[in-house]
């Protein structure tokens, strides 16, 4: 069995961060998103990963390399065009060969052990087993409509549900997938959908298998549903301290990594200081996410996620729910005319008080 992950994709919901990097590379409490994945198909015991990628390949590859650390070996699939989920399987097609796969969307986090879900995909054999979450609003989603042990019908957003069983970004498929792919069109947004390609299977006979799961996931497209991940996610760490800690508060759960500066400054849990950051005179309030080499002085932050190299400075009220690329700068401007004075990418966002 392989691991296919999808990596590629526009992350239009993520702009600006997705403008230079990929989105499955911001960190969720200082890991990048996509070593969630690769880690859960490790797991699983899946030694044989293909990543698919598309512009922010690079970025990817310098972040992932060949593999080795997890124990897998890592191939890169390049797709031209983020031209649909079913697109990047049939992309992956001289990877996959007639083998069964595991495909794990790049930008999903699932806490649910993914081994026993392999290991039954494995024995019972069905064409594809899908991984379905009850949600409160179906309508946002890929909903199943299930008949006894197997799927009868996929529908994309509806608007009058057929159930509250939601799509997750977790599927297991043989290789009639390819030929799924291959028989559909593409969808009225020009993509080659996954769950059409599903339907494919249904309608022509095949079998698809549903496994409802009862665990948190979540697909981290958006701002709030990064920062929900980054909540879960932090929560669930243990507490350590390989930092230097200098007349500060520490309270609840807190990881601070080695190098990292804490001096006269409180930071309430569950929060990560990242290596080598400094958090001077500074209130770093829970699910608070410090990037490498971070620094911040004189100013609160609460429920947001830092990237790495970032500086905050003497800023007068609190940063809270926010996600700040790497390298960025926030700083008072000491002198007249009192003014605010930005150089922001395009589609940044800033919300004044
Ligand atoms: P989506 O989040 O559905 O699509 P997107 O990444 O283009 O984002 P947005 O809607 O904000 O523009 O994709 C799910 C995952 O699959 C994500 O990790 C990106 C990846 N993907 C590909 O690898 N190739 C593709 O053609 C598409 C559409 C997505």
């Amino acid at each position: 069995m392989k691991g296919l992950i999808l990596s590629g994709g526009r992350g239009t919901r993520l702009r600006p961060i997705t403008y230079t990097s990929a989105k499955q590379l911001v960190p969720v409490a200082n890991k990048p998103i996509l070593f969630y994945g690769i880690e859960a198909l490790a797991a699983s015991g899946i030694r044989e990963i293909g990543i698919v990628v598309g512009d922010t390949h690079q970025d990817t590859r310098d972040a992932v390399g060949d593999g080795p650390r997890w124990g897998v070996t890592v191939t890169y699939i390049q797709q031209e065009a983020p031209l649909g989920l079913a697109h990047a399987v049939l992309t992956a097609e001289p990877f996959l060969g007639e083998d069964p796969f595991c495909m794990y969307l790049g930008d999903n986090l699932i806490l649910e052990p993914l081994a026993p879900l392999v290991e039954r995909f494995r024995t019972d054999k069905p064409n594809s087993q899908i991984l379905l979450a009850r949600v409160p609003d179906p309508t946002q989603f890929g909903v199943a409509e299930l008949s006894g042990d197997k799927v009868k019908r996929l529908v994309e957003k509806p608007k009058t549900p057929p159930s509250d069983l939601a799509l997750v970004g977790v599927y297991m498929f043989d290789a009639s997938i390819l030929r799924a792919a291959k028989a559909i069109t593409p969808s009225a947004r020009g993509e080659l959908e996954i769950t059409d390609a599903i339907q494919w299977l249904i309608d022509s006979g095949h079998t698809v298998r549903p496994h409802v799961i009862e665990g948190w996931w979540k697909d981290t497209g958006k701002l709030e549903d990064m920062l929900e991940a980054n909540r879960i996610i932090l929560d669930r760490l243990e507490p350590r301290s390989e930092g230097t800690v200098t007349d500060s508060e520490i309270h609840g759960k807190v990881v601070i990594e080695p190098g990292a500066r804490v001096v006269r400054s409180t930071v309430r849990g569950p929060a990560i200081i990242g290596r080598d950051a400094v958090i001077e005179h500074a209130y770093i309030g829970p699910f608070t996410s410090v990037g490498e080499a971070v620094s911040v002085r004189n100013s609160e932050v609460e429920h947001s996620i830092l990237l790495e190299g970032t500086s905050i400075a003497d800023v007068g009220g609190r940063i809270e729910s926010s996600l700040i690329g790497k390298n960025a700068s926030i700083y008072r401007t000491q002198g007249k005319p009192q003014s605010f004075t930005f150089m922001l990418g395009d589609g940044s966002e800033v919300g004044l008080i």
